[in-house]
């Protein structure tokens, strides 16, 4: 059973900046299937090596830029490195559903969360990183559907959990609540999103890491 909890210090040391900086820094995995843009409203183009393998990979130097202007998120991150393949395996291991990771940066304060009070369709695990953020979690939505408007929501009644996340603190949002996340210094934070009800024995990912010494 799924439940909303929150819990300081679970996870500490999952993920950090230098970490962030090694993976953004690898061209070939910063596809556009895998860079998630909030907030944009440009195109971009690039001009592309002609060794490159994958024209749909965003140049470093605009990677930089965006990461201080927009709020970013990297999808299909649940083997990024050990400790985040392995926190997804305790997760499948528990619930016998499938996880990913997403990698969600927030470096410019002023800007505005793109979803503001939404729900999401899967449960999520979320593990703080670096820098706090504030979540605000609140009661189940009954009868949601796909048709229906799930992000900027206008709730009257109080937050069932309201906490200041730092580093190590994880909190499990259930589907169907609303929260809100704010960000009140730089953060990097790691979401563990659970497939709805898949039976995880019919496509588990591979949790195997590899090692050579
Ligand atoms: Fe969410």
């Amino acid at each position: 059973m799924f439940e909303t909890k929150y819990i300081k210090h679970y996870f500490n040391d999952l993920f950090n900046w230098n970490e962030l900086e090694n993976l953004i820094n690898i061209r070939p995995l910063m596809t556009t299937k895998r860079v998630q843009l909030l907030n944009l409203s440009k195109r971009f183009e690039w001009v592309n090596s002609i060794w490159s393998s994958d024209p749909n990979c965003i140049p470093p130097s605009l990677i930089r830029f965006l990461l201080d202007e927009i709020v970013i998120y990297f999808s299909d991150m649940s083997r990024a490195t050990k400790n985040i393949n392995n926190f997804a395996k305790t997760i499948e291991d528990e619930y016998g559903r499938q996880v990913d990771a997403h990698i969600y940066v927030c470096r410019n304060l002023q800007i505005e969360h793109p979803f503001g009070v939404h729900y999401d369709f899967s449960d999520n695990v979320i593990v703080q990183c670096e820098g706090i953020t504030n979540f605000k979690v609140w009661e189940e939505v009954k009868n949601v559907s796909r048709d229906k408007v799930n992000t900027k929501m206008q709730i009257d009644s109080e937050p069932i959990l309201d906490v200041n996340m730092e580093p190590g603190d994880t909190i499990w949002i259930p589907r169907h609540y609303p929260h809100q996340a704010t960000s009140l210094t730089p953060r990097l934070s790691v979401s563990f999103p659970l497939s709805s009800d898949v039976n995880i024995s019919n496509s588990r990912e591979d949790r195997n890491w590899i090692t050579l010494k």
